[in-house]
């Protein structure tokens, strides 16, 4: 008996610009994440930058920085509620699997990416709120993030947590060093900026910060 995930017969759930992600075959609730062999060519196979090659985790590298800071998370005393669970490694017919939560809506589909939500012109009060929400925890927490973006958080439902945006992919530092991680300020800042970024996505009305309430300032105030 083998124990290598058959997946090259599956059609994948989602694809992302480094990885494909299907659900897995046995265990109902997860996922899991696979390189796309053509991305392996192209970033780290002959024609990729000297110092790209000579890095040993090569195209793993995206997932060993979101482990350690998962691990960093754990650490400190536990994981953000708004960044999904890891399950593992397990090998599959298509390389080397990372093993994670899956994330679903109310209806039990796969829960869409921010991204999706907009294009789909469905990001009404109800996903603002819940991106604020997002935004309020994501900001006064100590995560560090290298890749966040609206396509990196899911909106997802469950009967125990209700409605919330989770972090899919992106945790950890991409930069030679780890200033994020070392400075608690420069963490803020750069993550307050990302913020901004994303929110500016959102359709009108929702592209500035929402507006100052008794309530938010409050909240501001005891974080
Ligand atoms: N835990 C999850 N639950 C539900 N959907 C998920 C989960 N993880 C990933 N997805 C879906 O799969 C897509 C691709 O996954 P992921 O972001 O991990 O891949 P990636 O290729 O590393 O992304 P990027 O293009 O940002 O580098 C996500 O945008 C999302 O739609
Ligand atoms: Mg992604």
């Amino acid at each position: 008996m083998s124990s290598v995930r058959q997946l090259s017969a599956q059609t994948p759930l989602a694809t992302g610009t480094l990885r494909r992600v299907y659900a897995h075959p046995e265990r109902e609730g997860l996922l899991i994440k696979v390189i796309r062999p053509e991305v392996i060519e192209r970033r780290w196979g002959r024609g990729a930058a000297w110092y790209k090659r000579f890095r040993r985790a090569r195209q793993f590298i995206a997932v060993q920085r979101e482990v350690e800071e998962y691990l960093a998370a754990h650490a400190r005393g536990g994981r953000a509620d708004f960044v999904q669970r890891v399950h593992g490694f397990e090998e599959t017919d298509l390389g080397l699997g990372f093993v994670t939560e899956a994330l679903r809506d109310r209806e039990g589909g796969i829960a869409p990416t921010l991204g999706q939500l907009i294009r789909a012109g469905r990001c009404d009060e109800r996903v603002r709120a819940a991106f604020e929400r997002f935004a309020r925890d994501f900001e006064a927490s100590d995560v560090v993030i290298g890749d966040f973006s609206a396509e990196n958080i899911v909106l997802a439902w469950d009967a125990e947590q209700g409605e919330r945006f989770v972090l899919v992919d992106g945790l950890g530092s991409a930069t030679f060093i780890p200033l994020k991680a070392f400075c608690r300020a420069a963490n803020r800042w750069s993550k307050r900026r990302q913020l901004a970024r994303v929110r500016a996505q959102l359709p009108s009305g929702a592209g500035v910060e929402a507006k100052e309430t008794p309530g938010r300032f409050v909240r501001r105030l005891a974080i």
